[in-house]
């Protein structure tokens, strides 16, 4: 039997046969506002509302901004935080700044992956983290990509040794085809991938699961929203570019 965790996003664990094998690090793919961020949040939110602890690290936005942006989905973490079930790991501000003094996990220099690491570490420990997402750990090595294995490699050990179910949102530029890099790609045990394109003059959104170790998954490309609540992945629809825009058909109706 297959340990899973549930990500709560409606589609998404039907999709997943049931939800992410427990410990696995997944890579969670997409272009500019494709809806990573969000994917993520919502995953800890529900995880949170299942009992389970989390940490969020921020490496792309101020962790003030990450608490507002959750709270207008009605994901309100502060609760959570003050009861110590919650953290998010402050990778953006190097601590500077009066609102990053009030922070308590601060990475004062991002660069420095030993000392992220340490502060990763202790963020989990604290809170007796389950699920985790890296936001993006793009960031990490944008500007030395020899490193992107080793580092992801690290954090997988780190994470998933803890017993973390983690989310590393990888950005992809707008046209790449790839997730992340070869290296980065391999050494994850899965891939989700979020599309945004433009079928004749329209943004349509849809996600694939490319990869998922331990587990069968659905094959296909479906279908999803992001409404007020988060994110609606159509799990019994595929959608399907044709040559003169795109169709969304009933899962099963070849
Ligand atoms: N309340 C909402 N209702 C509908 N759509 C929304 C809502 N809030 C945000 N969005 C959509 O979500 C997008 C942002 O999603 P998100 O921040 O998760 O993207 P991302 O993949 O993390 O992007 P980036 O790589 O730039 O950080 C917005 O561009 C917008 O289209
Ligand atoms: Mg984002």
């Amino acid at each position: 039997m297959v340990e899973r965790v549930k990500t709560g996003i409606p589609g998404m664990d039907e999709i997943l046969n049931g939800g992410i094998p427990r410990r696995n690090i997944v890579l969670l793919s997409g272009g500019p506002g494709t809806g990573k961020t969000i994917f993520g949040q919502q995953y800890l939110w529900n995880g949170l509302q299942m009992g389970e602890p989390g940490i969020y690290v921020a490496l792309e936005e101020h962790p003030v901004q990450v608490r507002i942006n959750m709270r207008q989905f009605g994901w309100d973490v502060r609760k959570y935080e003050q009861e110590g079930i919650f953290a998010i790991v402050d990778a953006f501000t190097s601590g500077i700044g009066e609102a990053a003094k009030r922070e308590r996990y601060v990475v004062k220099d991002p660069t420095d992956v030993g000392l992220f690491i340490d502060v990763l570490k202790e963020a989990i420990r604290d809170t007796g983290a389950q699920r985790g997402v890296i936001d993006s750990v793009s960031t990490l090595y944008l500007t030395k990509p020899s490193v992107a294995r080793s580092i992801v490699m690290m954090l997988k050990r780190v994470l998933s040794g803890l017993g973390v179910t983690s989310i590393l949102v990888s950005q992809v530029s707008v046209t790449e085809r790839g997730f992340g890099g070869p290296g980065v790609e391999h050494a994850a045990d899965g891939i989700i991938r979020l599309d945004l394109d433009e079928i004749n003059g329209e943004l349509k959104r849809s996600l694939i699961v490319w990869k998922m170790r331990g587990t069968k998954h659905s094959m296909r490309r479906h279908p999803f929203e992001i409404t007020d609540k988060g994110i609606i992945v159509h799990h019994d629809k595929v959608l399907r570019v044709t040559r003169t825009g795109f169709v969304e058909v009933p899962v099963g109706e070849g």
